[in-house]
């Protein structure tokens, strides 16, 4: 049997490229723009950082890490997400100390054993940024804000901006005491994992998939009604800067988030066009001013959001044929194939994309291979232009043929492709 990619993890082939660097380089420059340097963490990391920081009891370390043993001595896991590195590294380099304010983005991989489905893979992509040192509210909506204003700018139009608040331990305390009263006489009615759950952690329950559990978790009270003075201030604060921001968004009293580790502001954007199906979170996000603390640093606050790139392709227009070659070097006999490199040098020299078939072949069918790569420009090199220091320039688009210079024949094709 041949060997294929592993079950929800897939290949990104070359025709699929240009629309990923489209937005991986809009990403880095949108939030480069805000004061946010790169940062880069291995894929490996300790199973007991995402322990310890996402929650024993989420559905991530319950069920979807990829945990392994490194030759029978430490337990490793594939990074199921990015914040628990973030803060790992933040903590491990002591960064606190160097600056009161630390903006970090990161792009890459990240693995979860889910049930694949449209939207939903077991190797993913995400963006990331997370903001270390400002309590909020205001970096809130700024952060909020930048990514609204990013997704808008990919020409996803059709979008939901959900954000809430779980409050800080207090709240929590006070909010999980009114859960529990009011889960109380729906227990028998859930499902064995959100019996479990009402034990070790009942807030959990609100994030249950099984339908009647959903149910149940809809009537539950308002996280918002239990926020204590502080709390409620934080949250008005970030909804006064957002207005003021003229960032659309919509309360969401029972938004809860697949992680432990948030306190105060959460919040989620969802896709509503159609291309992206059940799977519409194109990111999440909030405030989690306990983790870095709890992973042996100072109290620091803390918040991020991160992007899942597959679902943001998938709501993102298409961008129409592109092409990965300016111009296409056609050698009009055999003997001029050494001069046909020469040449694509100096024009990649110039900063062109250059492509050629140096195997040879005939005029017509190295014009046609230009054409399928959808080259704009064919420069046709034979043995009387080598002599004469010229080429045929063709434009293949427009279909008109011109002689030029060989010296000039760089900067000809340029003012061609800005036409
Ligand atoms: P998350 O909500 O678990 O948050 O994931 C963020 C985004 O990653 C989701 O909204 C979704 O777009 C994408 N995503 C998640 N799982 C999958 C999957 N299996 N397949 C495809 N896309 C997926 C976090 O990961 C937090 N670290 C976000 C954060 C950063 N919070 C604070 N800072």
């Amino acid at each position: 049997m041949s060997l294929r990619a592993v079950k929800g993890m897939k290949d990104i082939l070359p025709d699929e490229i240009s629309k990923w660097h489209r937005l991986e380089t809009a990403f880095r420059q949108r939030v480069e723009r805000y004061g946010f340097r790169e940062v880069r963490f291995p894929i490996v990391e300790p199973t007991a950082l995402f322990v310890r920081s996402i929650g024993e009891t989420t559905d991530i370390v319950e069920k979807e890490m990829y945990t392994f043993t490194d030759r029978g001595e430490k337990s490793l896991t594939l990074r199921p997400e990015g914040t628990a590195s973030a803060v790992r590294a933040y903590v491990q380099h002591s960064i606190q100390a160097k600056e009161p304010v630390t903006k970090w983005y990161y792009l890459g991989p990240m693995y979860r054993r889910e049930r694949p489905a449209k939207g939903r893979y077991r190797q993913f992509y995400q963006a990331g940024i997370e903001v270390f040192g400002d309590p909020g509210p205001y970096v809130d909506a700024e952060v909020i804000d930048m990514v609204v204003g990013f997704i808008s700018s990919l020409g996803i139009t059709d979008v939901e901006v959900l954000v809430g608040s779980i409050g800080g331990p207090r709240t929590r305390e006070r909010y999980r005491d009114a859960l529990l009263t009011y889960l109380a006489p729906h227990r028998a009615e859930l499902c064995s994992d959100c019996q479990r759950r009402m034990d070790a952690n009942p807030l959990r329950v609100l994030d249950c998939k099984v339908p009647r559990c959903a149910e149940i978790a809809a009537e539950a009270p308002s996280m918002l009604q239990y926020l204590t003075d502080d709390d409620r201030a934080h949250f008005e604060g970030l909804q006064e800067a957002l207005t003021l921001l003229g960032t659309p968004y919509r309360v969401e009293g029972s938004l809860v988030r697949g992680l432990d580790y948030y306190t105060r502001t959460l919040f989620e954007v969802l896709g509503k066009g159609e291309g992206l199906g059940a799977q519409n979170a194109l990111l999440g996000g909030g405030r989690y001013d306990q983790m870095v603390e709890s992973l042996g640093g100072p109290d620091t606050p803390a918040i991020g959001f991160a992007m899942g790139l597959e679902r943001l392709l998938m709501a993102m227009p298409d961008e129409g044929a592109g092409s990965h070659v300016d111009v296409f070097i056609v050698a009009a006999q055999p003997e001029v194939r050494a001069q046909a490199a020469l040449l694509g040098r100096e024009l990649r020299d110039a900063g062109l994309r250059v492509e050629s078939d140096l195997r040879g072949g005939s005029l017509k069918s190295q014009l046609r291979r230009a054409d399928k790569m959808n080259a704009r420009i064919a420069m046709i090199l034979g043995e009387s232009e080598v002599e004469q220091g010229v080429v045929q320039l063709k434009d293949l688009r427009e279909q008109t043929q011109e002689q030029v210079p060989r010296p000039q024949a760089a900067d000809r094709a340029r003012a061609l492709l800005q036409t």
